[in-house]
């Protein structure tokens, strides 16, 4: 049955969450063409994780303070240029850097922003070899308030048994 006028899926907002990995940059072009023809505005949110959640274990006189500070400022220089300029002057963007564990602030900010759709990439930075699913993209998945669009990566198909 073909879709009616009203009942087209309004995607006016994208959440595109990065740990700026390869995987991530293939979301982008994913989110970037969704927003275009949409005229969808996107929020790049990058989550700096807690070092407890990084290391499991507590690191005894770590400066945490200036640890934190330090990858704020690469956070924020990376969030920067992860959309092209060209892109920007095109498509509204709004950048977002949060501290605390990924997924939750994920969803927290689909849920404050109202986001109409997740764009997100299965694998990130560490991309274990035998997994087909990184684990922030699974529960992203799982808890998201709202559709989500996942971007395979090359070379990570299920094989048939
Ligand atoms: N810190 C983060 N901030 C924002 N988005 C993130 C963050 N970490 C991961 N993501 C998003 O989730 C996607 C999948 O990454 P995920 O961490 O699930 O895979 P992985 O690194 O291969 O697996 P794992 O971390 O479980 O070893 C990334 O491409 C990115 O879009
Ligand atoms: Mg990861």
């Amino acid at each position: 049955m073909p879709l009616k006028k009203g009942n087209v899926p309004k995607i006016e907002s994208i959440l595109l969450p990065t740990d700026f990995s390869e995987s991530s940059k293939n979301a982008m072009g994913y989110a970037v063409y969704l927003a275009g023809i949409n005229k969808a505005k996107i929020y790049v949110l990058h989550v700096i994780e807690h070092i407890f959640d990084v290391s499991g274990f507590y690191i005894p006189n770590l400066p945490v303070n200036e640890l934190y500070k330090a990858m704020e400022e690469t956070a924020q220089e990376e969030i920067e240029k992860f959309i092209p300029e060209k892109i920007k002057e095109e498509i509204e963007v709004e950048n977002i850097i949060i501290s605390g564990t990924p997924f939750l602030e994920i969803i927290r900010t689909a849920r404050e922003k109202k986001i109409d759709l997740i764009v997100i990439s299965t694998h990130g930075r560490t991309g274990l070899e035998h997994v087909l699913f990184g684990s922030v993209a699974e529960k992203v998945v799982r808890k998201a308030p709202c559709s989500v669009f996942v971007v395979k990566q090359v070379g990570r198909e299920f094989v048939m048994p």
